[in-house]
């Protein structure tokens, strides 16, 4: 069919320039619900690379009502409407085109293209969203101003919002009122936004690096106003460290950021008008936990630094989605590191760097190993929607920063600057970013170039070897997959290049000054070595005694490091690594290998034991009091039983449960002494504090209460929980409590924790996320007294404040129980399995893009023992036969593949 513009599945290497260009356009709003109508006015031009004598525009979900072509309307034999555009034959070279069509916003349940949610119009355009508002050449490298008049009744919408700057505003007849604006930056379709309802703003003025004054706006419900003052802060402390870091100013006169709590993914960085997900813009001591103050920074960052990276460069088309999205998510994780800990407090920043190796490790590492494996740059997809994923934005973080540990923080800010100076205002290639990066530092990156089109995770295996007699150290790195996934293994052609730092650490746990082999002196303590083939011996001179050493340091590339470690040496790194990256990481080997041992005892029935070793090594973490909080708390906290699970030849949720259990209990009952005085000794009373210090007290002493609730005999924790809960002045602290509470009630009864669970709902009835706090505990609770959990998640879907429609309620509920609590999902009677099914189906119906994002929790089935792999397939192959979203197919198709 030469008219479709969807053919099922679209390749990279099918690239083509566009047929036409769009020089300027003039969009014309008239706002109803149920039928808005939309004037779109565009002046085109023949793209002279390309020859295609019919102009074929985007289009979904749209009413045609009629096309002119400079002024004179368009027979209807001269234009077709259909599924997925419109087709006009024999246009002039250069022509105006005005077409007019209708959508309808109020019954659009996707939250793609215009939609109403509380009332309130709002768009979200990329992908492929604002093809459902009109017919366009909806692909990222046509660029174009936009001029855009909004028309609405005034008391229902009294805002009336989009990109760039108001030009013009006024009432109409029949209460009606109107505004114009005007985003002078050209800019893909994706980044188009309008806003119009009942907002209110938190506004701010500051002068930029160059002296203009500028307006910052929150908008938000009028009752949410007492909850923006952090992103306001954290929209101001980005744009001063953009411009710190990277030389980047805000190039608007004004920049607005608004929430909404209808959104499918966190938030979205249409130039100047940013919208985000109301989890990422509302909070206040009383509804928001640390983690949330935190996310919020990060995210208010993400977008705001997406102006430059994503904006005013911007990608030639979908394939290159991590030229935006890996670029922005690392200046997202530095923004936060610094914010942490300043930029060179390396502790304080390695609790972030932690934080982000474990999303990875945990969730890119799975997606890597799965039928959904794709390179950071992907080959082909049925629905670029899917393709938003971890390994597009977190691996491809990683990717970007390999350029910098390679280059340093000068020579990654040498690339960043050749790379606007030679793109700003363009629509560009991976390729185009990782030339600046080789240029600017006189290298030659080609190899470089296989991290963006190899799936799959790299495995480092290092074998060592010391020669007292010559005081040599030789370190033997060899590089390969593994066994991987058959989607990641037909990418996987030749050796990377991968930075890989390393330490060497003497008998008395201090760095020893490295020497490589045919270097004249030594220089610094941890080096990045370039491993550039399969296999490379690295030889390090003046060696005085058998070093231990410490490996890929701060997690220098994104691979699995394999060496054989003994315990001892584990528990030796954990006390004494400088880098706190490695510390951390010794702990987390230790436990992985500890708790993989009781897995397996689980299965095979044995009785199960935990060594007191570890228990020692943990224990002078715990009361190391040189260590900050933060870092001890993330030190404690085992691995997750998804990660443990992943570890496993054939995944057993449920022994990988039971060990997990034991070994809490095994660490509380141990420690309980110092877990009590931890609790006393970090309690922070007086004012609510956001910061990173006083939140890592309350981390350490919120886990402390969690370990304490695992005792035989909970009536400490139950009573310090309650206490906790009643008193809290803080979000973190009460929703803390109630966790504990609801955990002591796995053992002691859904009693314990019942009042606690009926005060929050009344308190926080009209706070919407933090009801969804209320069902995502319940959802990931452990049970109560032996009632699974599924039966408590199906009593919630039918609470009256339960709502399939929206986003953030569902993902509370649904999400919470079948991608965070294994062990209840991956019930052994397939319940959990039934439920699923029947959630995508029902959600496929109304949001394919929130349905394809459920279904992914089943795609690992293969991976998992085979009485649950036999159950899995069975729930895929029903929901198979079911849905009807691209969407959701392609993830079925590929995972039953
Ligand atoms: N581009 C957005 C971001 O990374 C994510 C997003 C994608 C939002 C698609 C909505 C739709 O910040
Ligand atoms: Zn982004």
């Amino acid at each position: 069919m030469s008219d479709t513009v969807n053919p099922a599945v679209i390749r990279r290497a099918d690239y083509a320039a566009p047929a036409f260009l769009i020089d300027s356009v003039s969009l014309e709003f008239d706002l109803v619900p149920e039928r808005t109508i939309v004037t779109n006015t565009m002046r085109l031009r023949r793209n002279p690379d390309a020859a295609a004598a019919r102009l074929e525009l985007m289009g979904e979900a749209l009413e045609f009502v009629s096309a002119a072509i400079d002024g004179k309307t368009l027979p209807a034999s001269a234009v077709r409407a259909h599924e997925h555009g419109l087709t006009i034959e024999d246009v002039p070279d250069a022509f105006t085109l005005t077409i007019e069509s209708a959508c309808n916003p109020g019954a659009n349940t996707t939250l793609s293209g215009l939609y109403v949610s509380s009332g309130n119009f709002f768009t979200q355009c990329e992908a492929e969203g604002f093809r459902r508002i009109t017919y366009f050449l909806d692909r990222p490298d046509v660029m174009t101003t936009f001029t855009v008049t909004l028309r609405a009744d005034k008391t229902a919408y009294p805002v009336l919002l989009s990109n760039g700057n108001l030009i013009e505003q006024g009432d109409l007849p029949d209460g009606r009122h109107f505004a114009k604006w005007e985003d002078p930056f050209k800019k893909p379709s994706y980044l188009f936004a309008l806003v119009a309802g009942k907002l209110v703003a938190l506004e701010e003025r500051i002068r930029t690096g160059s002296g203009k004054e500028k307006l910052l706006q929150v908008w938000v419900e009028p009752h949410d106003l007492d909850k923006t003052r952090h992103a306001m802060d954290s929209l101001i402390n980005s744009i001063r460290w953009d411009e710190e870091r990277f030389g980047l100013e805000l190039d608007l006169d004004r920049f607005m950021i608004v929430a909404v709590s209808d959104f499918n993914m966190g938030a979205m960085e249409n130039k100047g008008l940013n919208i985000f997900n109301t989890k990422y813009v509302l909070a206040n001591q009383e509804t928001a936990t640390d983690t949330d103050f935190g996310n919020i920074e990060a995210v208010v960052g993400h977008e705001y630094f997406h102006n430059w990276t994503g904006n005013r460069v911007t990608c030639r088309d979908w394939f290159q989605l991590s030229l935006k999205e890996g670029l922005t998510v690392f200046r997202d994780q530095e923004f936060s590191a610094d914010m942490q800990g300043g930029a060179t407090d390396e502790a304080a920043r390695a609790v972030k760097r932690i934080d982000d190796v474990r999303v990875l490790r945990q969730m890119q590492f799975a997606e890597d190993a799965g039928p959904m494996a794709h390179p950071v740059r992907p080959e082909s997809y049925v629905e670029i929607n899917n393709f938003y994923t971890l390994t597009v934005y977190e691996k491809g973080a990683e990717v970007v920063r390999m350029y910098q540990t390679l280059f340093g923080r000068d020579g990654f800010r040498r690339g960043m600057d050749l790379y606007f100076k030679r793109h700003d205002g363009q629509a560009v290639t991976c390729d185009d970013f990782r030339n600046a990066m080789a240029d600017a530092n006189g290298r030659d990156l080609a190899q470089f170039e296989r991290w963006y089109s190899q799936a799959g995770t790299p495995r480092v295996s290092v074998r060592t070897a010391y020669d007292a007699a010559s005081q040599r150290y030789s370190v033997t790195l060899s590089q390969g997959y593994g066994e991987a996934a058959p989607a990641a293994r037909e990418t996987q052609k030749g050796p990377l290049l991968i930075p890989f730092a390393i330490g060497l650490i003497d008998r008395a746990g201090r760095d020893i000054p490295l020497r490589l082999e045919g270097e004249a002196a030594a220089n610094g303590t941890t080096r990045v070595i370039e491993l550039t083939e399969q296999e490379q011996t690295f030889t390090f001179v003046d060696v005085k005694e058998p070093p231990l050493p410490s490996l890929l340091r701060n997690f220098s590339a994104p691979v699995i490091v394999e060496y054989d470690y003994t315990n001892d040496e584990l528990a030796f790194l954990l006390a004494h690594d400088s880098d706190p990256f490695n510390r951390w990481e010794a702990g987390q080997r230790l436990a992985t290998r500890e708790l993989l041992a009781l897995a397996a005892r689980a299965q095979a029935g044995e009785p199960l034991t935990f060594d007191d070793s570890t228990v020692a090594a943990f224990s002078r973490v715990l009361t190391d009091e040189t260590l900050s909080p933060a870092f001890r708390e993330l030190a404690l906290v085992l691995p997750s039983e998804a990660y443990l699970a992943e570890q496993m030849a054939e995944a057993d949720p449920a022994a990988v449960h039971a060990a997990r259990q034991f070994a809490r209990k095994r660490l509380a009952r141990a420690l309980k002494n110092e877990w009590l005085a931890i609790y006393e000794r970090h309690a922070t009373p007086g004012a609510y504090e956001p910061t990173p210090q006083a939140a890592g007290h309350r981390a350490l002493k919120n886990l402390a209460l969690a370990y304490l609730a695992e005792l035989d005999d909970p009536a400490d924790a139950v009573r310090l929980a309650n206490a906790q809960y009643e008193h809290a002045n803080n979000m973190t602290d009460r929703a803390a409590a109630l966790a504990v509470l609801l955990a002591a009630s796995a053992a002691a009864g859904a009693g314990v924790a019942q009042g606690a669970l009926d005060d929050f709902y009344r308190r926080f009835e009209q706070e919407p996320l933090v009801i969804d706090k209320w069902f995502a505990l319940q959802a990931t609770q452990r049970g109560s007294a032996g009632r699974p959990v599924i039966e408590i998640v199906r009593t919630l879907m039918a609470h009256p404040a339960f709502s399939l429609r929206n986003p953030n309620r569902a993902r509370s509920l649904i999400f919470s129980f079948c991608a965070a609590n294994p062990a209840q999902f991956h019930a052994a009677d397939g319940s959990g399995y039934a439920f699923w099914a029947e959630q995508v189906v029902a959600l496929d119906a109304l949001n394919p893009q929130v349905a394809a994002r459920l279904t992914r929790s089943l795609e690992m089935w293969r991976r998992y023992t085979p009485a649950l792999r036999e159950r899995m397939r069975e729930a895929l192959e029903r929901v198979a036969t079911q849905v009807k979203s691209r969407d959701v197919r392609e993830i079925v198709e590929k995972a039953l593949a």
